[in-house]
Protein backbone atom coordinates (compact mmCIF):
# COMPACT_ATOMS: atom_id res chain seq x y z
CA UNK A 1 0.00 0.00 0.00
CA UNK A 2 2.56 2.36 0.60
CA UNK A 3 4.96 1.15 -2.21
CA UNK A 4 1.70 1.71 -4.59
CA UNK A 5 1.42 5.53 -2.90
CA UNK A 6 5.23 6.31 -3.33
CA UNK A 7 4.51 4.97 -6.73
CA UNK A 8 1.60 6.66 -8.07
CA UNK A 9 3.16 9.99 -6.53
CA UNK A 10 6.25 9.52 -8.55
CA UNK A 11 4.21 8.78 -11.40
CA UNK A 12 2.33 12.20 -10.99
CA UNK A 13 5.84 13.67 -10.75
CA UNK A 14 6.91 12.53 -13.36
CA UNK A 15 3.91 13.59 -15.52
CA UNK A 16 4.14 16.99 -13.98
CA UNK A 17 7.95 17.21 -15.25
CA UNK A 18 6.36 16.34 -18.52
CA UNK A 19 4.11 18.82 -18.47
CA UNK A 20 6.42 21.74 -18.01
CA UNK A 21 8.75 20.96 -20.35
CA UNK A 22 5.88 20.00 -22.76
CA UNK A 23 4.94 23.74 -22.04
CA UNK A 24 7.53 24.94 -24.79
CA UNK A 25 8.95 21.99 -26.88
CA UNK A 26 11.63 24.61 -27.91
CA UNK A 27 12.99 25.47 -24.31
CA UNK A 28 12.41 28.96 -22.76
CA UNK A 29 11.63 31.66 -26.24
CA UNK A 30 13.85 34.39 -24.39
CA UNK A 31 15.49 36.40 -27.19
CA UNK A 32 18.70 36.88 -26.58
CA UNK A 33 20.79 37.37 -29.59
CA UNK A 34 19.54 39.10 -33.36
CA UNK A 35 20.86 39.66 -36.85
CA UNK A 36 18.87 41.38 -39.31
CA UNK A 37 15.70 41.69 -37.48
CA UNK A 38 15.89 38.22 -36.28
CA UNK A 39 15.68 37.41 -32.97
CA UNK A 40 17.47 33.87 -31.93
CA UNK A 41 17.09 32.14 -28.23
CA UNK A 42 19.71 31.16 -25.75
CA UNK A 43 20.15 27.70 -27.69
CA UNK A 44 20.26 29.56 -31.12
CA UNK A 45 16.84 28.76 -32.50
CA UNK A 46 14.74 31.23 -33.82
CA UNK A 47 12.25 32.99 -31.62
CA UNK A 48 9.95 35.85 -31.83
CA UNK A 49 10.10 39.33 -29.73
CA UNK A 50 6.66 41.00 -28.66
CA UNK A 51 6.72 44.45 -27.21
CA UNK A 52 3.97 45.03 -24.40
CA UNK A 53 2.28 47.68 -27.10
CA UNK A 54 1.87 44.42 -29.25
CA UNK A 55 4.87 45.12 -31.74
CA UNK A 56 6.09 42.51 -33.21
CA UNK A 57 9.47 41.41 -34.73
CA UNK A 58 9.74 41.50 -38.41
CA UNK A 59 10.00 37.61 -38.52
CA UNK A 60 6.58 37.56 -36.97
CA UNK A 61 4.58 39.63 -38.45
CA UNK A 62 6.12 37.85 -42.31
CA UNK A 63 5.39 34.33 -40.84
CA UNK A 64 1.66 35.18 -39.92
CA UNK A 65 1.46 36.14 -43.67
CA UNK A 66 3.36 33.20 -45.30
CA UNK A 67 1.63 31.19 -42.75
CA UNK A 68 -1.79 32.40 -44.28
CA UNK A 69 -0.59 31.69 -47.80
CA UNK A 70 0.43 28.27 -47.35
CA UNK A 71 -0.62 26.63 -44.72
CA UNK A 72 -3.54 27.85 -43.50
CA UNK A 73 -5.48 26.32 -45.66
CA UNK A 74 -5.07 23.08 -44.25
CA UNK A 75 -4.19 24.31 -40.68
CA UNK A 76 -6.96 26.95 -40.10
CA UNK A 77 -6.98 30.45 -39.14
CA UNK A 78 -4.29 31.30 -36.04
CA UNK A 79 -2.84 27.76 -36.82
CA UNK A 80 -6.09 26.89 -34.63
CA UNK A 81 -6.34 23.13 -37.04
CA UNK A 82 -9.07 22.21 -39.12
CA UNK A 83 -11.05 19.27 -39.22
CA UNK A 84 -8.43 17.91 -41.61
CA UNK A 85 -4.74 19.14 -39.74
CA UNK A 86 -3.72 19.65 -36.47
CA UNK A 87 -3.73 22.50 -34.63
CA UNK A 88 -0.16 24.05 -34.39
CA UNK A 89 -0.72 25.67 -31.35
CA UNK A 90 -1.05 22.38 -29.89
CA UNK A 91 1.33 20.45 -32.03
CA UNK A 92 4.34 23.35 -31.13
CA UNK A 93 3.44 22.88 -27.41
CA UNK A 94 6.03 19.67 -27.43
CA UNK A 95 7.74 20.27 -30.91
CA UNK A 96 11.25 20.85 -31.05
CA UNK A 97 12.36 23.71 -33.57
CA UNK A 98 14.13 20.85 -35.77
CA UNK A 99 11.33 18.61 -35.49
CA UNK A 100 8.99 21.52 -36.69
CA UNK A 101 11.42 22.74 -39.56
CA UNK A 102 11.78 19.28 -40.63
CA UNK A 103 8.20 18.71 -40.99
CA UNK A 104 8.10 21.74 -42.98
CA UNK A 105 10.73 20.59 -45.18
CA UNK A 106 9.60 16.65 -45.75
CA UNK A 107 6.32 16.38 -44.72
CA UNK A 108 4.66 13.77 -42.59
CA UNK A 109 1.66 11.09 -43.05
CA UNK A 110 -0.63 9.19 -41.41
CA UNK A 111 -2.30 6.65 -43.24
CA UNK A 112 -4.61 4.23 -42.49
CA UNK A 113 -8.04 2.34 -43.53
CA UNK A 114 -9.96 4.97 -42.11
CA UNK A 115 -8.10 7.66 -42.74
CA UNK A 116 -6.03 9.76 -44.93
CA UNK A 117 -3.65 12.32 -43.51
CA UNK A 118 -1.28 13.85 -45.57
CA UNK A 119 1.49 16.64 -44.63
CA UNK A 120 3.14 17.61 -48.33
CA UNK A 121 6.73 18.28 -47.97
CA UNK A 122 7.74 21.84 -49.32
CA UNK A 123 11.27 21.17 -49.54
CA UNK A 124 11.29 22.41 -52.90
CA UNK A 125 9.24 25.07 -52.47
CA UNK A 126 10.69 28.14 -52.13
CA UNK A 127 7.78 30.51 -50.97
CA UNK A 128 8.29 28.08 -47.74
CA UNK A 129 11.63 27.71 -47.90
CA UNK A 130 12.61 31.04 -47.64
CA UNK A 131 10.39 31.69 -45.01
CA UNK A 132 11.35 28.90 -42.94
CA UNK A 133 12.20 30.95 -40.08
CA UNK A 134 9.82 33.63 -40.02
CA UNK A 135 6.78 30.63 -40.38
CA UNK A 136 8.53 28.86 -37.27
CA UNK A 137 8.24 32.08 -35.08
CA UNK A 138 5.23 33.07 -35.98
CA UNK A 139 3.75 29.36 -35.09
CA UNK A 140 6.23 29.56 -32.09
CA UNK A 141 4.41 32.75 -30.21
CA UNK A 142 0.87 31.37 -31.12
CA UNK A 143 1.91 28.49 -29.28
CA UNK A 144 3.28 30.44 -26.03
CA UNK A 145 0.21 32.29 -26.01
CA UNK A 146 2.58 35.33 -27.27
CA UNK A 147 0.19 36.43 -29.95
CA UNK A 148 -3.21 36.93 -30.08
CA UNK A 149 -5.36 35.48 -33.07
CA UNK A 150 -5.61 37.79 -36.36
CA UNK A 151 -2.77 39.85 -38.00
CA UNK A 152 -0.68 41.34 -35.82
CA UNK A 153 -1.35 45.41 -35.32
CA UNK A 154 2.18 46.65 -35.59
CA UNK A 155 5.62 45.60 -36.49
CA UNK A 156 8.86 45.89 -36.27
CA UNK A 157 10.71 48.06 -39.79
CA UNK A 158 11.96 46.03 -42.50
CA UNK A 159 15.49 44.65 -41.64
CA UNK A 160 17.88 46.71 -44.26
CA UNK A 161 18.86 43.51 -45.67
CA UNK A 162 15.85 41.74 -46.15
CA UNK A 163 15.01 42.35 -49.76
CA UNK A 164 18.60 41.18 -50.79
CA UNK A 165 18.37 37.89 -48.45
CA UNK A 166 14.81 37.14 -49.81
CA UNK A 167 16.24 37.85 -52.98
CA UNK A 168 19.33 35.54 -52.83
CA UNK A 169 17.20 32.70 -51.79
CA UNK A 170 14.97 32.62 -54.98
CA UNK A 171 18.44 32.93 -56.85
C1 LIG B 1 -2.71 20.02 -47.71
C2 LIG B 1 -2.88 20.28 -46.28
C3 LIG B 1 -1.71 20.80 -45.49
C4 LIG B 1 -0.95 21.94 -45.74
C5 LIG B 1 -1.06 22.92 -46.90
C6 LIG B 1 -0.01 22.04 -44.64
N1 LIG B 1 -0.17 20.99 -43.77
FE1 LIG B 1 0.89 20.65 -42.08
N2 LIG B 1 -0.10 18.89 -41.78
C7 LIG B 1 -1.18 18.46 -42.53
C8 LIG B 1 -1.66 17.21 -41.97
C9 LIG B 1 -2.84 16.40 -42.49
C10 LIG B 1 -0.83 16.91 -40.87
C11 LIG B 1 -0.90 15.68 -39.95
C12 LIG B 1 -0.05 14.58 -40.57
C13 LIG B 1 0.05 13.36 -39.70
O1 LIG B 1 -0.70 13.26 -38.73
O2 LIG B 1 0.90 12.52 -40.00
C14 LIG B 1 0.14 18.00 -40.77
C15 LIG B 1 1.13 18.07 -39.82
C16 LIG B 1 1.96 19.16 -39.64
C17 LIG B 1 2.94 19.28 -38.58
C18 LIG B 1 3.26 18.21 -37.54
C19 LIG B 1 2.32 18.34 -36.39
C20 LIG B 1 2.55 17.30 -35.33
O3 LIG B 1 1.83 17.34 -34.31
O4 LIG B 1 3.44 16.45 -35.48
C21 LIG B 1 3.52 20.50 -38.71
C22 LIG B 1 4.62 21.09 -37.82
C23 LIG B 1 2.91 21.15 -39.84
N3 LIG B 1 1.98 20.30 -40.39
C24 LIG B 1 3.22 22.42 -40.28
C25 LIG B 1 2.73 22.98 -41.45
C26 LIG B 1 3.13 24.28 -41.97
C27 LIG B 1 4.07 25.24 -41.26
C28 LIG B 1 2.52 24.44 -43.16
C29 LIG B 1 2.68 25.60 -44.14
C30 LIG B 1 4.03 25.84 -44.62
C31 LIG B 1 1.69 23.27 -43.39
N4 LIG B 1 1.84 22.41 -42.34
C32 LIG B 1 0.89 23.07 -44.51
C33 LIG B 1 -1.71 19.07 -43.64
C34 LIG B 1 -1.21 20.22 -44.25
Amino acid sequence: MKLAASLACLAAASLLAAASARADGAGDPAPVTSTNGEYFDKDGNPTYKIGKDGMVDWYTFIGYRMYGANCLQCHGPDALGSSYAPSLVDSLKSLTTQQVQGTIIGGKRNISASQELVMPSFGENKNVMCYLDPIYVYLRARSDGALNRERPSNHEPKPADWEKTIDACFG
